[in-house]
């Protein structure tokens, strides 16, 4: 395919590019093959080549094309509390709401059902890869894994390891540290056939819930079945005080300190919130290269504090935006970027200098530093990256003034689901807003 229109992407951390008027040529295989501006020669042809064989779509004016997003921290099996149940701290809210909500999992039918309004909400919101937290329950986390085949969303899934019989409750636990292993193993192969089958872009994902929830035995196989098979890792950490008193008191480490005494903290992990994490808890995170999660909208319930991005982005460390559904209560990253925006401020009237983050680092995060954390080429419109895009519509364009700066903050702050007019994943369509085009 090739489409043409203005692009609006990401050359770095602090700095979003505006590019009038070009050419996005798409590969058979979804691969962005070149990005060609008015001022080369063979733009004309090109374009006209595309117009004949019926490959060529145009994007309106007032209408800009921008990355996919990556949801860095997603618990798919929570999608039908998102926006209930905020009242209770972490502990509690887990074992009073969630605990009970993912065990219903177990139930085929309620999985296939939540999980496709899922995986159709995500993508109508442009994100189109997701790092998602399952259930326990293999049976349901494979049915998560065919949706986002069939609908075309690139996906990250892990199985939910949880045994400690201290932290978790009966009805909602593997039953000890071999059960756990030998599931996350099984799922594992499962994936991998899944994959052979359908070709799709799902990857499994090595998922201790978090060091609370786990036996020492698991956390240790954990980090052994991660090396085995050179998997992604995902879980929590350093999301609230009681997580990291838990891990002082039954390790005497910090939560950091025990994630990397598995083997859990690699360059392809990426845990979750840390609200906490000390500064050399980010130099952990840093000679590891592993990666945070921001959640912003999530940290404000359950870590009641807000994650210093700014400082881990000086220490090089690599940090991607998620919702957290549903710690978080919206599916949209664009709600994500503007809380994390927001949040940032609070930081600087704690004393905090520079911890200000702009509307481009945002949308860096949600874009460039999310495919990075998982090492996919996505994010960025440019040759030899997937074609993982999204087409914007500036609701008020015809209203404000346009420089490019003012449309991009704009888009950043106004843009809702029924803006999102198409959205590709790979070069594939795979949600079309005909609602008011
Ligand atoms: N820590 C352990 N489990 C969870 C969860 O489901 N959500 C959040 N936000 N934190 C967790
Ligand atoms: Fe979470």
């Amino acid at each position: 395919i090739v489409i043409e229109g203005t692009i609006i992407s990401s050359v770095s951390f602090d700095k979003a590019d505006f590019t009038p008027e070009v050419l996005i040529c798409v590969d058979q295989s979804g691969i962005i093959d070149r990005v060609i501006s008015a001022t080369d020669s063979d733009y004309q042809p090109v374009k006209q080549t595309a117009q004949q064989n019926g490959s060529y779509h145009r994007v309106e004016k007032g209408s800009y094309i921008l990355p996919g997003f990556t949801d860095l921290h997603i618990h798919a099996p929570q999608w039908p509390q998102a926006g209930l149940a905020l009242d209770k701290p972490l502990n509690e809210w887990l074992n009073s709401y969630t605990f009970p909500l993912e065990a219903k999992f177990k139930d085929k039918e309620y999985a296939e059902k939540i999980y496709y309004s899922l995986i159709k909400e995500l993508l109508a919101n442009g994100t189109t890869t997701g790092l998602f937290f399952g259930s326990i329950h293999n049976e349901a986390n494979l049915i998560l894994a065919k949706i986002c085949a069939k609908l075309g969303q690139r996906a990250f899934i892990g199985k939910v390891a949880m045994d400690n019989p201290d932290q978790t409750p009966d009805y909602y636990r593997d039953q000890n540290s071999q059960v756990a292993l030998k599931q996350t193993e099984a799922f594992i192969q499962k994936m991998f056939d899944l994959q052979k089958q359908t070709n799709a872009e799902i990857t499994p994902v090595i998922t201790p819930r978090f060091v609370p929830s786990c036996t020492e035995e698991t956390l240790q196989g954990l980090g052994q079945l991660a090396k085995k098979y050179d998997l992604p890792i995902q879980s929590h950490c350093s999301e609230s005080i009681w997580e990291d008193h838990y891990a002082l008191e039954h390790y005497h480490l910090r939560d950091t300190e025990v994630l990397d005494k598995f083997g859990l903290l690699t360059d392809k992990s990426v845990m979750a919130h840390g609200t906490q994490l000390s500064d050399q808890d980010l130099d952990t995170f840093n000679s590891r290269k592993t990666a945070i999660a921001h959640c912003p909208i999530s940290n404000i319930y359950f870590g009641n504090s807000v994650m210093r991005v700014q400082d881990a982005h000086q220490k090089n460390v690599k940090v991607g935006l998620g919702t957290d559904i549903s710690g978080g209560f919206s599916p949209s990253l664009y709600r994500n970027m503007q809380q994390s925006i927001m949040s940032s401020q609070v930081l600087t009237e704690q004393g905090h200098e520079n911890a200000r983050i702009s509307a481009a680092n945002a949308f860096y995060l949600a874009t460039v530093g999310g495919a990075n954390a998982l090492h996919i080429k996505s994010g960025q419109i440019k040759s030899g990256f997937k074609a993982d895009l999204q087409i914007v519509q500036d609701q008020y364009f015809n209203i404000s003034s346009n420089e490019p700066q003012e449309i991009f903050e704009r888009l950043i702050y106004h843009t809702n689901k029924e803006n999102i007019k198409k959205v590709y994943v790979s070069g594939k369509l795979v949600h079309d807003n005909l609602g008011e085009e």
